[in-house]
Parts: C-alpha cells; structure tokens; sequence
C-alpha cells in the first residue's frame, strides 16, 4: 500500500515523508515548488528525501486534475492520503488573494474528488489554529465557534473544514482536519518567525516584533507535530485487528469527519521566544517594534485533550531543545 503526500516539499511535508520513508512506507510526493518563498530550500529537502528507493515524486500542482489522476492510476495502492500543500501565511492572504482560493479551495476539492473516486482509508489534511480568529475563549478548542475568520487565510483553511465534513457526509470518506498551531523546527519556512529571527540576529539586522511584543503562541516543535500526524493517520491501522477497514468503520459512523488541534500544550511570550534565540546564538536582537498586523492574532493556546485522548498526542519537545536544534540548522544549512 502507498500514501500520497501533497507539499511534499514544503516544510511539514518533508518531515512527513522522512518519517514514513524511514518506516519502509511507499510514498508518493506531490509538489508544486512554488516560488512563495526560496525554492532551493524546497529542492534541498527534496533532495534529501528522494535517497530514499521508496519514494517517488510528481512535480505537479493539486489543481491539476489530469494529472492527478494520472498520478493514481500509476499507483493503484495508494490508500491513504496527508494534504499538506497549501498557500500558507497569514500576511500573503492581503497581497496576493487568489493563489488562497485556488490552491486551498479548489485544490482541496480536487483532493476530496480524488477521494470519492478511490478507495481511500483515510485522508488527514493540515488545517489551522487561525480558524479561531479573534476568538476571547481561551484555549481554544475543536468545540468552539469558528465563524469569524479574521483573514482570508483562515477563511479558506474553514472552507477545507466545511468541504471535508460535507464529502464526509455525502460519501463516507474517513476524513481528519488538523489544525496546527505554529510550527518551528529544522527545514522550516522562511517566512515564520524562527528562521527572521535567527536570520536577523545573525546578520545584526533589525527584528520587526508585531503588538509591541504583546503576543502569546503555543510554538510546537515539527517532530511534535509529524508524531501526531502520522500517529493520526494511523488510528485505525492493521494494528487495531477489530477495524483495520475504516470504510467499514464509516458505515457505522453518521459521518466520519473529525478535527483536532494540534499544538504544543504549553504557551510562550514572543519576548521569552526572542530571548532564547538570543542566548542560543550568542547575540543580542536589534527589536523593532510594530504594531498589531491586520488578520494577526494576539495569543493562540491549543487544547489537546482530544487529540491525547484519540490519539495520545503530547508533545515532548521544550523551545530552548527546539530551537537549538533549529539554529544549529540553520548555521550548518547557510554556513553562518
Ligand atoms: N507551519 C505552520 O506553522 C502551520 C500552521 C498552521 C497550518 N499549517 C498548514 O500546514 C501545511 C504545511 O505547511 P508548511 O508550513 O509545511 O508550508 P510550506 O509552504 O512549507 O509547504 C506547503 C507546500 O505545498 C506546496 N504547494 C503550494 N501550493 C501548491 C499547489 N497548488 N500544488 C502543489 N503543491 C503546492 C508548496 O510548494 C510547499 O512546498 C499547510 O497546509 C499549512 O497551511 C502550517
């Protein structure tokens, strides 16, 4: 059996398909190696996971639906499937709007198709704790409203949620949203605040800290992350003898739809994330102060019960060992 792998070579999708490659698990990578940011280190992390025999990459965007059926008729096993590829970012979503609804919209449509025609076990897809807006509830959970989305990035990863619920419905496909609460670790994107951080110390550059510094995110390590992934993707594996089938599973289930959040269980402050970097790297930050950007959130804490209880999500890993080993990537990747 194979797993299809959309973002293949994005951050999160790299260390999927590294964790599933190291556990003999056929993958099949689809990516686009858009230029949203630098496409070497999409290359570099492709590189690194095509060593691998059991791996096979298809340079393609997921709105493209010949060739995506292409791609499945070429591998017939696949029975599972972790969509990864999106438009990610916040910030982008007010400058360039449309790759937003094509590739998250549209391209998660065309996944749920995909799903629909095939034989599909499970599909888990990447959603966002940004879905909780200017929510004041605190830490938020799967079971609060999510009506308000502050961004238009927000408003298409709920429009995954609603989609995956609705094909969950009409067709009982095993389908699971995660939503992720930053992410930060080694290959990470250069547009998130590790890797501006580490790279403005490093060069004695100024760090634009958004709210004045007034900012709480419950920043999670990507093993932490992967863990839960693929710990989710195998819920009801071969190893659970009763339902090793989850088609049949969603016969008895109304609709086999189900979100979680997973994130760190612990909180940080942007200033003791800073000051980490600052002691880990030897420098001082030159900090310059902004304000709130539009679409931002001042505080995100996750609530994980439900993922620990179905999945015994939990993760391990403190910022002062995640960020070490990222600043330790970082140097070695650029030779700083
Ligand atoms: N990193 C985080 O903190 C975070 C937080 C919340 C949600 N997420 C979600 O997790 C997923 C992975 O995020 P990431 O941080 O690895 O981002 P990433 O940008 O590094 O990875 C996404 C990958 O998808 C590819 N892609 C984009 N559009 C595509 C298309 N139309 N067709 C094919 N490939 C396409 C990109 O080239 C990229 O390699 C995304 O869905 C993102 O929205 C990430």
């Amino acid at each position: 059996m194979a797993i299809l792998v959309t973002g293949s070579a994005g951050f999160i999708g790299y260390h999927v398909c590294q964790r599933l490659l190291q556990r003999q698990e056929q993958v099949i990578g689809i990516d686009n190696l858009n230029d949203y940011y630098d496409v070497r280190l999409k290359q570099a992390r492709l590189e690194q996971i095509q060593t691998y025999s059991n791996f096979q990459f298809y340079h393609s965007d997921i709105t493209n639906r010949a060739n995506l059926q292409t791609i499945v008729e070429r591998h017939s096993n696949i029975n599972r499937i972790v969509h990864l590829a999106a438009q990610a970012g916040v910030r982008y979503s007010l400058i360039n709007p449309y790759v937003y609804a094509e590739t998250n919209v549209l391209g998660h449509l065309t996944l749920l198709e995909l799903c629909r025609k095939l034989p599909i076990q499970h599909l888990v897809y990447a959603s966002s704790s940004s879905v909780y807006g200017a929510n004041h509830k605190l830490p938020f959970s799967v079971q609060d409203p999510v009506e308000q989305p502050i961004s238009l990035y927000a408003a298409t990863k709920r429009s995954c949620e609603l989609m995956s619920y609705t094909y969950s419905h009409l067709f009982k496909i095993p389908i699971t949203g995660l939503r992720f609460f930053t992410v930060y670790g080694p290959w990470g994107r250069p547009d998130m605040s590790a890797f501006i951080f580490t790279k403005s110390i490093l060069k004695d550059e100024k760090i634009p800290v958004f709210n004045h510094g007034d900012m709480r995110r419950n920043f999670t390590y990507v093993d932490d992350i992967v863990q839960g992934i693929i710990a989710c993707l195998d819920r009801f594996s071969d190893k659970n003898q009763k339902i090793n089938n989850l088609r049949s599973l969603a016969e008895e289930t109304t609709v086999p739809h189900r979100l979680y959040n997973i994130g760190n269980n612990r909180s940080e402050s942007l200033m003791d994330f800073i000051q980490t970097l600052e002691k880990i790297i030897g420098k001082k930050a030159k900090i310059h102060f902004e304000p709130m950007q539009p679409g931002d959130v001042k505080e995100t804490i996750a609530d994980i019960s439900e993922s620990t209880r179905d999945f015994e999500f939990l993760p391990k890993t403190n910022i002062e060992e995640g960020l070490k080993h990222f600043v330790t990537w970082y140097r070695s990747f650029y030779g700083i």
